[in-house]
């Protein structure tokens, strides 16, 4: 494996002893789609502002394709706060953004022109941002960052606050930079579906430190079986029958008709389930499998649920 970034011991403090970042060590291969994923406070901005050389640690290593030293038009980034100036249109942001990387002239507009093909901007390139949507100036914020081609791009909350359907379109975008570009991207997010949906492996920030660190598959088998929900005449009686059966931990009944029961390959036994109670007299109204998310995987972690949807 390549490793495009690596971190050993880095360590961040902020005045005397706010612990912004604790020797964090980690791995980033190229060409992957890495996400931190942590509660407010947990240090992501500040790993990411070291790693795009806007913050210097304090101590630890730092590493980028082998080398000690960074070359800033390898990086894109892309900040928690849009970077769109209102008071331009989408084309004059960027054109500015190309011209502070130097792209000459002629080049650049023709990256411009692509750039507001792919990301879907063309009808609204000549007007001002300020009266862009949400997800338009995103999007532009997105198209900004890697206007040079950056091989490395840093994307700090690329989706808070956005709709469901203007969060799937840039899903998509990134996982075009991923396969078309070959682009490493670095992500940072409050949401575990869309780490889940994008990023080759994850870690889970807590308190400036890792906790755990994976692919997202690892990371929800480590929460250990899928949780089997049935809704019945006599949830009691029902997990009795079910803990004998099946040697389970006594399922818990979530009330009187309601029970959940934590099993390995959960989809495979409700068939089985099913008998067993209707022969003990008790119908199973209905029943569910669902497979652990990395909502409870990062809850095993940290006893901390992430932060719910927020808008902004
Ligand atoms: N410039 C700063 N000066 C002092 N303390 C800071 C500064 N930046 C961050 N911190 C502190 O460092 C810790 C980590 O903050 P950071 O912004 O990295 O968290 P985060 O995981 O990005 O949070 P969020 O999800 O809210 O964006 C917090 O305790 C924060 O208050
Ligand atoms: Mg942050």
């Amino acid at each position: 494996m390549n490793a495009a970034i690596q971190l050993k011991k880095v360590r961040k403090t902020y005045g005397k002893k706010r612990k912004a970042i604790q020797d964090l060590s980690l791995t980033i291969a190229e060409g992957d789609i890495y996400a931190l994923l942590g509660p407010n406070g947990s240090g992501k901005s500040t790993t990411f502002r070291i790693l795009t050389t806007l913050a210097s640690a304090d101590q630890g290593e730092i590493r980028y394709f082998g080398s000690s030293k960074i070359n800033k038009q390898t990086i894109g980034c892309v900040a928690q706060n849009s970077g769109v100036d209102p008071t331009a249109t989408g084309r004059e942001n960027l054109m500015l953004q190309g011209r502070i990387y130097g792209l000459p002239k002629k080049a650049l507009k023709e990256r411009v022109n692509e750039l507001l093909t792919v990301f879907h901007l063309e009808e609204a390139a000549d007007r001002l941002s300020k009266h862009y949507s949400g997800g338009m100036k995103r999007k532009l914020d997105l198209a900004m960052g890697i206007i040079h081609r950056p091989k490395l791009l840093f994307l700090d909350e690329p989706t808070t606050g956005l709709d469901p359907e203007s969060r799937a379109e840039l899903w998509q975008m990134i996982k075009q930079l991923q396969s078309d570009a070959g682009m490493t991207v670095l992500l940072t997010t409050h949401y575990m579906e869309e780490a889940d949906e994008l990023a080759d492996r994850i870690a889970f920030m807590n308190e400036g430190r890792i906790v755990a660190e994976g692919t997202p598959e690892e990371m929800k088998n480590k929460v250990g079986g899928d949780t089997i929900t049935i809704q019945c005449r006599e949830a009691q009686v029902a997990a009795q029958v079910l803990a004998a059966a099946y040697h389970v931990q006594q399922p818990e009944t979530q009330d009187e008709f309601t029970l959940h029961v934590v099993t390995e390959n959960g989809a495979e036994k409700l068939p089985n389930v099913i008998r067993l109670l209707e022969k003990q007299h008790i119908p199973v109204d209905s029943i569910k499998v669902s497979r652990p998310d990395l909502g409870d995987a990062y809850l095993l972690y940290t006893g901390k649920t992430l932060r719910k949807e927020e808008t902004s």
